[in-house]
């Protein structure tokens, strides 16, 4: 049997647990080696996931320095993804980091650049790419399906969802609010379905009007210091296609609204449920499967055996920095749109 590859964390918290059950039903890789500046969050996932004791360490640079991995995986939150992920990929492993990808574009460059000299692979876990709608409407785009696509429609509005755990609503840790949590996801679905244009401009609002009033939430929120509750924006492509994302934690809309929408010259493509819009003998026809909404479970596995796929085979990335960067690009475009209040080039 080959050589199983040795996976390292840094980061052991919430998301993390979802990564560290998928490796472990991955056959060919093996979690011996955990990070995390909290010793109880450590102690409980090396109790839970049966990691050796010398291979616990609050320091990643301890952790690349002691022990020679394959992967390492980084589930910090967003402001502290660049740095243990440079540092892991100059020390000769491969990295797969958690969305969004970092805090700024100048950031993703450095990551991009260091697994490049390094030889090593990168990969953003965009983990909406390995649902089963997420791969079933990227099957029909790839068949021509649905033609030229030059519109995309990318929303996640929540109407009472603030986080009130972990880091999500402190700035110092997540530079973001909605944008960064849920937006990144339906924004990289859609930049999928449309193949990654050249973005060219970026036109936004971003407004923080109901987050920081705890009474309208469910939960008391300690601190709100990052910039948005809701963000709203036009992006234009360098070709002509455009792409409207909306994000919010709290906006007084009737009912949720969680979609992905691409719209071409032959047909459209909606993500929940998975749905395709053609004409069939001169009517326009919804065709549609019945999977389950968003099997996030099944997606970690997924996603983290196609990392040790491509690990193995030496590449591709499957989620590689170079998409991670036009994503980012867009969104450091929406910060700086809504804080100007007109539109930025990107
Ligand atoms: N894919 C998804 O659906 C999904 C869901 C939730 C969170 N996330 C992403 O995962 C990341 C982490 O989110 P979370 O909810 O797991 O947060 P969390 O706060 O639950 O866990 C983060 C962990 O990182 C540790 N940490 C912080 N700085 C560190 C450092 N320098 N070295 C080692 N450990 C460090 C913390 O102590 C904590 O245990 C975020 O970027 C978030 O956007 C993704």
């Amino acid at each position: 049997m080959a050589k199983a590859l040795k996976v390292g964390f840094v980061g052991t918290g919430g998301i993390a647990q979802a990564h560290l059950a998928a490796w472990n039903k991955c056959a060919d890789a093996k979690v011996v080696a955990l990070c995390d500046i909290n010793p109880k969050a450590l102690a409980a996932s090396a109790e839970k996931w049966c990691v050796a004791p010398e291979n616990l360490f609050s320091d990643y640079r301890k952790m690349l320095d002691s022990v020679e991995l394959d992967i390492i995986d980084v589930c910090t939150p967003n402001s502290w993804h660049a740095k243990p992920t440079i540092a892991a990929l100059k020390a000769g492993a491969n990295v797969i980091v958690e969305k969004p990808v970092a805090t700024s574009a100048r950031e993703v460059e450095q990551m991009i650049a260091a697994g490049q000299e390094a030889g090593k692979l990168l990969m953003v876990a965009q983990v909406m790419r390995y649902s089963t709608e997420g791969q079933l409407c990227k099957h029909w785009v790839k068949q021509g399906l649905v033609g030229d696509i030059y519109w995309g429609r990318a929303e996640y509005l929540r109407r009472r969802g603030v986080p009130a755990w972990g880091a999500f609503t402190d700035a110092a840790a997540s530079a973001g609010g909605p944008c960064y949590d849920i937006g990144v996801h339906v924004l990289d679905m859609a930049l999928h379905l449309m193949d990654f244009p050249e973005p060219a401009t970026v036109s936004a609002g971003t407004y923080l009007k109901l987050a920081n009033k705890p009474s309208l939430m469910k939960h008391k929120i300690k601190r709100y210091t990052v910039p948005e509750d809701f963000a709203v924006a036009l992006v234009r492509f360098a070709d002509g296609r455009t792409l409207s994302l909306g994000a919010s934690w709290a906006l007084n809309t009737p009912q949720e609204i969680n979609q992905v929408m691409v719209c071409g010259t032959k047909g459209g493509v909606t993500l929940w449920p998975p749905t395709l819009t053609t004409e069939q003998n001169g009517v326009l026809t919804n065709a549609g499967s019945q999977v389950s909404q968003f099997d996030g479970a099944d997606g970690f596995y997924n996603e983290c055996s196609a990392f040790a796929a491509a690990v193995k085979a030496g590449g591709p990335s499957p989620v590689p920095g170079e998409q991670a960067l036009i994503t980012q690009r867009i969104l450091d475009g929406v910060y700086k749109s809504g804080e100007k209040q007109r539109e930025v080039k990107v």
